[in-house]
Protein backbone atom coordinates (compact mmCIF):
# COMPACT_ATOMS: atom_id res chain seq x y z
CA UNK A 1 0.00 0.00 0.00
CA UNK A 2 1.15 3.22 -1.13
CA UNK A 3 1.25 6.34 1.54
CA UNK A 4 0.54 10.06 0.99
CA UNK A 5 0.45 12.99 2.71
CA UNK A 6 -2.53 15.22 3.03
CA UNK A 7 -2.68 18.84 4.46
CA UNK A 8 -6.54 20.36 4.97
CA UNK A 9 -5.69 24.36 4.92
CA UNK A 10 -6.79 27.13 7.54
CA UNK A 11 -9.90 28.08 5.03
CA UNK A 12 -11.18 24.76 5.15
CA UNK A 13 -10.70 24.69 9.37
CA UNK A 14 -12.38 27.96 9.53
CA UNK A 15 -15.27 26.92 7.28
CA UNK A 16 -15.80 23.69 9.30
CA UNK A 17 -14.82 21.09 6.54
CA UNK A 18 -12.90 18.83 8.16
CA UNK A 19 -15.40 16.56 8.73
CA UNK A 20 -16.60 16.38 5.13
CA UNK A 21 -13.05 16.71 4.03
CA UNK A 22 -12.29 13.49 5.53
CA UNK A 23 -15.00 11.53 4.93
CA UNK A 24 -14.41 12.46 0.90
CA UNK A 25 -11.00 10.76 1.62
CA UNK A 26 -12.29 7.72 3.83
CA UNK A 27 -15.07 7.23 1.06
CA UNK A 28 -12.45 7.22 -2.09
CA UNK A 29 -11.03 4.21 -0.14
CA UNK A 30 -8.39 5.89 2.03
CA UNK A 31 -7.01 4.75 5.77
CA UNK A 32 -6.17 7.42 7.83
CA UNK A 33 -2.86 6.22 9.41
CA UNK A 34 -1.76 9.47 11.14
CA UNK A 35 -4.03 12.61 12.33
CA UNK A 36 -3.11 15.66 14.12
CA UNK A 37 -4.19 19.60 14.26
CA UNK A 38 -1.30 22.36 14.24
CA UNK A 39 -0.59 25.99 13.36
CA UNK A 40 1.96 26.40 11.20
CA UNK A 41 4.67 28.73 12.64
CA UNK A 42 5.66 31.50 9.04
CA UNK A 43 9.59 29.44 8.71
CA UNK A 44 7.30 25.74 9.12
CA UNK A 45 5.12 26.87 6.45
CA UNK A 46 8.26 28.48 4.39
CA UNK A 47 10.41 24.99 4.76
CA UNK A 48 7.03 23.09 3.87
CA UNK A 49 6.50 25.13 0.95
CA UNK A 50 10.47 25.82 0.17
CA UNK A 51 10.07 24.55 -3.65
CA UNK A 52 7.48 27.51 -4.03
CA UNK A 53 10.28 30.03 -2.38
CA UNK A 54 10.70 32.24 -5.88
CA UNK A 55 7.19 31.92 -7.00
CA UNK A 56 5.62 35.48 -7.32
CA UNK A 57 2.43 34.38 -4.86
CA UNK A 58 5.15 32.74 -1.78
CA UNK A 59 4.99 35.52 0.39
CA UNK A 60 0.71 35.50 0.04
CA UNK A 61 0.95 31.53 0.40
CA UNK A 62 3.21 31.40 3.31
CA UNK A 63 0.67 34.51 5.24
CA UNK A 64 -2.04 32.19 4.14
CA UNK A 65 -0.80 28.64 5.30
CA UNK A 66 -0.24 29.95 9.14
CA UNK A 67 -3.28 31.81 9.28
CA UNK A 68 -4.84 29.85 11.42
CA UNK A 69 -4.86 25.76 12.77
CA UNK A 70 -4.30 23.27 10.02
CA UNK A 71 -5.06 19.20 10.01
CA UNK A 72 -1.89 17.34 8.71
CA UNK A 73 -3.07 13.34 7.51
CA UNK A 74 -1.40 10.39 6.49
CA UNK A 75 -3.27 8.38 4.22
CA UNK A 76 -2.82 5.07 2.46
CA UNK A 77 -4.49 3.50 -0.35
CA UNK A 78 -3.43 1.57 -3.31
CA UNK A 79 -1.79 4.35 -6.09
CA UNK A 80 -2.35 6.52 -3.07
CA UNK A 81 -0.36 9.82 -4.42
CA UNK A 82 -2.02 9.61 -7.55
CA UNK A 83 -5.48 9.05 -6.34
CA UNK A 84 -5.68 11.74 -4.14
CA UNK A 85 -4.33 13.91 -6.18
CA UNK A 86 -7.37 13.52 -8.07
CA UNK A 87 -9.57 13.56 -5.46
CA UNK A 88 -8.47 17.36 -4.61
CA UNK A 89 -8.61 18.78 -8.18
CA UNK A 90 -6.44 20.97 -9.98
CA UNK A 91 -5.15 24.38 -8.46
CA UNK A 92 -7.50 26.64 -9.29
CA UNK A 93 -10.74 25.90 -8.02
CA UNK A 94 -12.75 27.53 -10.29
CA UNK A 95 -10.90 25.22 -12.46
CA UNK A 96 -11.45 22.15 -10.98
CA UNK A 97 -14.15 19.53 -11.61
CA UNK A 98 -17.45 19.36 -9.50
CA UNK A 99 -16.59 16.22 -7.45
CA UNK A 100 -13.29 17.01 -6.75
CA UNK A 101 -12.41 18.74 -3.31
CA UNK A 102 -11.36 21.92 -4.49
CA UNK A 103 -14.45 22.29 -7.28
CA UNK A 104 -17.01 21.87 -4.53
CA UNK A 105 -14.90 23.38 -1.48
CA UNK A 106 -12.87 26.26 -2.52
CA UNK A 107 -13.44 29.26 -4.56
CA UNK A 108 -10.03 30.99 -4.18
CA UNK A 109 -6.50 30.19 -6.01
CA UNK A 110 -4.08 30.67 -2.61
CA UNK A 111 -6.95 29.87 -0.34
CA UNK A 112 -7.66 25.72 -1.89
CA UNK A 113 -8.95 24.05 1.05
CA UNK A 114 -6.08 20.86 0.72
CA UNK A 115 -2.41 20.26 -0.08
CA UNK A 116 -1.89 16.76 -1.62
CA UNK A 117 1.53 15.56 -1.98
CA UNK A 118 2.66 15.49 -5.53
CA UNK A 119 5.25 12.78 -5.76
CA UNK A 120 7.15 9.88 -3.35
CA UNK A 121 9.77 12.50 -3.02
CA UNK A 122 7.43 15.10 -1.30
CA UNK A 123 5.58 12.48 0.29
CA UNK A 124 8.85 11.57 2.82
CA UNK A 125 9.90 15.33 2.62
CA UNK A 126 6.31 16.31 3.75
CA UNK A 127 5.07 13.39 5.99
CA UNK A 128 8.29 13.69 8.23
CA UNK A 129 8.23 17.99 9.08
CA UNK A 130 5.09 16.76 10.97
CA UNK A 131 5.27 13.02 12.37
CA UNK A 132 8.28 11.46 13.80
CA UNK A 133 8.47 8.38 12.51
CA UNK A 134 10.62 7.16 9.37
CA UNK A 135 8.36 6.49 7.23
CA UNK A 136 10.26 5.50 4.21
CA UNK A 137 8.51 2.35 2.52
P1 LIG B 1 -0.57 22.05 -3.11
O1 LIG B 1 0.94 21.96 -3.25
O2 LIG B 1 -1.00 23.00 -2.01
O3 LIG B 1 -1.20 20.69 -2.98
O4 LIG B 1 -1.19 22.66 -4.45
P2 LIG B 1 -0.84 22.30 -5.96
O5 LIG B 1 0.21 21.24 -6.01
O6 LIG B 1 -2.13 22.07 -6.66
O7 LIG B 1 -0.27 23.68 -6.47
P3 LIG B 1 1.21 24.28 -6.35
O8 LIG B 1 1.60 24.77 -7.69
O9 LIG B 1 2.11 23.30 -5.66
O10 LIG B 1 0.99 25.54 -5.42
C1 LIG B 1 1.02 25.45 -4.02
C2 LIG B 1 -0.05 26.33 -3.43
O11 LIG B 1 0.28 27.69 -3.64
C3 LIG B 1 -0.92 28.45 -3.78
N1 LIG B 1 -0.93 29.09 -5.09
N2 LIG B 1 -1.31 30.32 -5.28
N3 LIG B 1 -1.90 32.84 -6.46
C4 LIG B 1 -1.51 31.84 -7.23
O12 LIG B 1 -1.41 31.95 -8.43
C5 LIG B 1 -1.19 30.56 -6.58
N4 LIG B 1 -0.73 29.51 -7.21
C6 LIG B 1 -0.56 28.57 -6.24
C7 LIG B 1 -2.08 27.47 -3.64
O13 LIG B 1 -2.47 27.41 -2.26
C8 LIG B 1 -1.44 26.18 -4.06
O14 LIG B 1 -2.18 25.07 -3.58
MG1 LIG C 1 2.03 21.33 -4.91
Amino acid sequence: MEKTFLMIKPDAVRKNLIGEILMRVEDAGFKIVELKMVKLSPSRAKKFYQVHRNKPFFEDLIKFVSSGKVVVVLLTRRNAIRKLRELVGITDPKKARRGTIRGDLASDVTQNAVHASDSAKSFRFESELFFKTKLVK
